[in-house]
């Protein structure tokens, strides 16, 4: 049944495929984003894809009388949230900024709902939380301790999500544990465009196909895997994105977490050989020191939500790395089309 849904963080990165997968469902989408970490071009993208005028609010959601306004305006029957700060090693230098945004605005968003009776939550954890993981792949039910402060505001929410279900029996609230997640929309004009230098491993990977950079440099190559370079479970985020529309679907009472990965694992030579090979470029690389804080394998096992939520991710590392490729290749510049 089409529902309308609230989309925090929807010009971003994972948020702005879902909104065009949940709209292409039927749904009706809005959107609030402060636009920190992402461009009002991901939201004209959206419009255009989806063929639908999706209202959008330039409302930060530490500030709550701005987000109970969105609320007011608009009949939500549920949230997905994805808003939040997400980088690990800025984490460790500015914690306060970490733990005041991601946990007084998710405080806020459950406040605002709260007011309004809206009580089905879809919230972005991540694999992060289960730290140096001690069981491979990793289950729902491992042990969790992550090792820098963006992790422990995802398990602070996650305690405090599953502290407002035991309270009060209308709230609904699924918790997505994101492995890896890389790719972009297959028309090419939606993808992940990070600020300044990528963190992460495959933005990397493909600002130095399209040029922008000269190597990668590749964080240690003896790890206890196979080809001695981190292995992790990467995710198309179109997969992603329909995890998102299989939690709201079979959302039930409580609040109850899932594991989004594919249970299989790429090493970081296994993604650069994969990217020159579907995007015919070459991508140099060094092997230098190990990056603190990183772990040889995360793995999913993705066998709770693929049984209770009856999906699966189902494209491989290859249809990742080119859809990345796709967008990376007609958007070089990502949304800043005028930069150099
Ligand atoms: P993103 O940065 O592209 O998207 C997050 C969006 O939230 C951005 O558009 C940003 O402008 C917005 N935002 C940040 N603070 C806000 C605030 N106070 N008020 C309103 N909007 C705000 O990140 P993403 O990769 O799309 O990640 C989405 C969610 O998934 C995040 O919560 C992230 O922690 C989580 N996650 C991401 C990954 C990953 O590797 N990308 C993995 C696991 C979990
Ligand atoms: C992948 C592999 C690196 C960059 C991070 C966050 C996690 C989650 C996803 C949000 C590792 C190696 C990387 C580079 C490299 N985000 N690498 N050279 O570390 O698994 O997870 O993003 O929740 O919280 O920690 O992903 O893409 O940074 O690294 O060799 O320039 O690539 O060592 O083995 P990671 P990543």
């Amino acid at each position: 049944m089409s529902q309308t849904i609230l989309v925090t963080g929807g010009a971003g990165y994972i948020g702005s495929h879902t909104a065009v997968a949940l709209t292409e469902r039927g749904h009706n989408v809005v959107i609030v984003d402060n636009l920190d970490n992402s461009s009002i071009g991901a939201i004209e993208t959206i419009r255009r894809l989806t063929g639908k005028e999706i209202p959008f609010h330039e409302v930060d959601l530490l500030d709550s009388d701005a987000l109970g306004a969105v609320f007011d305006e608009h009949p939500i029957e549920s949230v997905i949230h994805f808003a939040g700060l997400k980088a690990v090693g800025e984490s460790v230098e500015k914690p306060l900024s970490y733990y005041q945004t991601n946990l007084i605005s998710t405080m806020n968003l459950l406040q605002q709902m709260e007011n309004h009776h809206v009580w089905q939550l879809v919230f972005s954890s991540s694999a992060t939380v289960y730290g140096d993981p001690e069981i491979l792949p990793i289950p729902e039910s491992a042990k969790t301790g992550p090792t820098n402060p963006y992790g422990q505001t995802k398990l602070m929410i996650e305690d405090i999500c599953r502290d407002v279900a035991a309270a009060d029996d209308r709230w609904q609230i699924s918790l997505l544990r994101y492995f890896n997640p890389v790719g972009a929309h297959p028309s090419g004009d939606l993808g992940e465009d990070p600020q300044g230098i990528p963190n992460n491993l495959v933005p990397f990977v493909m600002q130095v196909a399209v040029g922008r950079r000269e190597q990668v440099n590749v964080f240690g190559n003896d790890w206890d895997t196979s080809d001695g370079t981190g292995v992790r479970d990467y995710i198309h985020v179109l997969d992603l994105a329909s995890g998102h529309l299989a939690a709201l679907e079979n959302i039930e009472a409580g609040c109850d977490v899932f594991n989004l990965g594919t249970g299989n694992g790429s090493s970081v030579l296994d993604v650069i050989k994969t990217t020159e090979h579907v995007s015919g470029q070459a991508v140099p690389f060094e092997i230098i020191e190990r990056r603190e804080g990183d772990i040889a394998t995360s793995l999913a096992d993705p066998r709770k939500a693929n049984d209770k939520l009856a999906w699966r991710a189902d494209r491989n590392l290859e249809v990742m790395l080119a859809d990345s490729w796709h967008w990376q290749s007609r958007h070089p510049n990502g949304y800043a089309e005028s930069e150099s």
